[in-house]
């Protein structure tokens, strides 16, 4: 057994967003959301379930809270759910709403946890979708206006803070594959999607500072170590393309004001809608980058031609190879990807802070006839991926905390409630949370600052 001991105050913590955990649907004047609406569209999720309820996070944050107290973490990473903020999208704050947030940021504090919000974890108004959604470049200055009002509201207790999570899954899941939020396949709509999402990011990150020129601002990008399939110089390439699409379509825009090198026939940028001045704007010195990570990708090269989108690349299968043991969502355990990814952000981008936002997986272990949940699978996977960030930091990645993915089981997106992820059990007849085996583990690494492998 080896002892890997983390930086002193590394932060340790766990991640959530609103729509997966709160629940109160239509409460305090909270607005219709793409995700209230897609949820309760049949056949979309998967048995028909809904976020109406969740975890009902909205009135229990209090046990939430106690179970974090109960790990000893530092830090939670949560959500602002826009549609509470401005039920349709603009105007003025709903006060209701931020309160909601001022009471959990309040005991969070109490609590010696750090509040680590993120602005937008894919709940939309659904008035906004209704003018065109993210393809709608509006959207920008809309997204801004909406992240000045809630920095300006809570900026005084909190300077940690994340403007979008994973805008390459919800603009790809939401406007291209449709199967999340709001189900459009338009390859078009798409693409133009993800530049207005560049552009906001880009305008809220100048509004956050203009608010709170002491704030410490990053976003949380989803990742992945993308391999290739094989040794053919071919899929090599195509790896180091869907690299720079998957990894850097957001990143790169920010850190250095152009996009990646990832399209054999060049920037689609007449699709795009990219006009002049667009690369300024979307520019956003980030203090810290987030990296979320799941698993590694596989790349085959596919042939060229066709729309504007075509990268001649694509994953050989969805998530993960066939090597490491799979979790109960299929997605094959693969610790280096984390070390890959770590490394390669720190020596392409200078050598940013890092934060771990989102990190985990999916295991169905229930609570056994004495109410013990004995999950050892998640307590080996959090060990081989720690074990990688320690690797990482030892060869000079900057990274300063580590965030679960998640904090309690919830609503899996097209999903429903059928896959588990969390560090505590929920029964959803009662709302009733039970830390697992791999919570009480965790809390021990927390205190310890270290784990043994
Ligand atoms: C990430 C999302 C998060 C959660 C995990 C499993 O892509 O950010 O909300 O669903 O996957």
């Amino acid at each position: 057994m080896a002892r890997l001991e983390f930086p002193k105050g590394f932060r340790w913590g766990t991640a959530t967003a609103s729509y997966q955990i709160e629940g109160a649907a239509r409460e305090d004047g909270k607005g219709e959301s793409v995700w209230d609406r897609f949820s309760h569209t049949p056949g979309r999720i998967k048995d028909d379930q809904n976020g109406d309820v969740a975890c009902d996070s909205y009135h229990r944050w209090r046990d939430d809270i106690a179970l974090q107290r109960a790990m000893n973490l530092n830090s939670y990473r949560f959500s602002i759910a826009w549609p509470r903020i401005q039920p349709n999208g603009r105007g003025p704050a709903n006060r209701a709403g931020l309160d909601y947030y001022r009471r959990l940021v309040d005991g969070l504090l109490e609590a010696g946890i750090r509040p680590f919000p993120t602005l937008y974890h894919w709940d939309l108004p659904q008035a906004l979708e209704d003018a065109g959604g993210w393809p709608n470049r509006d959207l920008a200055s809309r997204f801004a206006e909406y992240a000045d009002l809630v920095v300006r509201a809570l900026g005084d207790r909190v300077p940690h803070w994340m403007i979008f999570n994973e805008p390459n899954v919800f603009t790809a899941c939401g406007y291209l594959m449709g199967i999340h939020a709001p189900g459009r396949r338009e390859p078009d709509a798409f693409l133009r999607a993800t530049h207005t999402v560049n552009l906001a990011h880009g305008e809220a990150f100048r509004a956050i500072k203009a608010a709170l020129p002491g704030s410490i601002v990053g976003t949380a990008f989803n990742t992945t170590a993308c391999e290739p399939a094989s040794d053919a110089s071919a899929d090599r390439d195509a790896a180091e393309r869907w690299h720079r699409f998957v990894n850097e379509w957001f990143l790169r825009p920010a850190l250095r004001g152009r996009y990646p090198d990832a399209h054999p026939a060049g920037l689609p940028s007449d699709v795009m809608g990219v006009k002049d001045g667009d690369f300024e704007r979307m520019r956003a010195p980030l203090d810290f980058v987030g990296i979320n990570l799941y698993t590694r990708t596989l790349v085959k090269a596919t042939p060229l031609g066709g729309h504007a989108l075509n990268l001649g690349a694509a994953p050989a299968a969805p998530f993960g190879g066939d090597v490491g043991p799979k979790t109960d969502f299929g997605w094959e355990v693969w610790p280096d990807s984390l070390y890959q990814i770590l490394v390669r952000v720190t020596r392409d981008f200078d050598r940013p802070v890092i934060e771990v936002t989102e990190n985990g997986c999916s295991y169905g272990d229930a609570p056994d006839p004495s109410g013990v949940i004995r999950d050892g699978r998640r307590i080996e996977f959090y060990q081989g991926y720690l074990a990688a960030v320690h690797r990482a930091i030892r060869d000079g990645a900057d990274v300063r905390g580590y965030h679960a993915w998640t904090l309690l089981d919830n609503f899996e997106w097209a999903e429903g409630y059928h896959q588990r992820f969390g560090l505590a059990w929920v029964d959803f007849a009662s709302g009733e949370r039970t830390l697992k085996e791999s919570g009480r583990w965790f809390g021990r690494v927390a205190s310890e600052n270290a784990i043994e492998v």
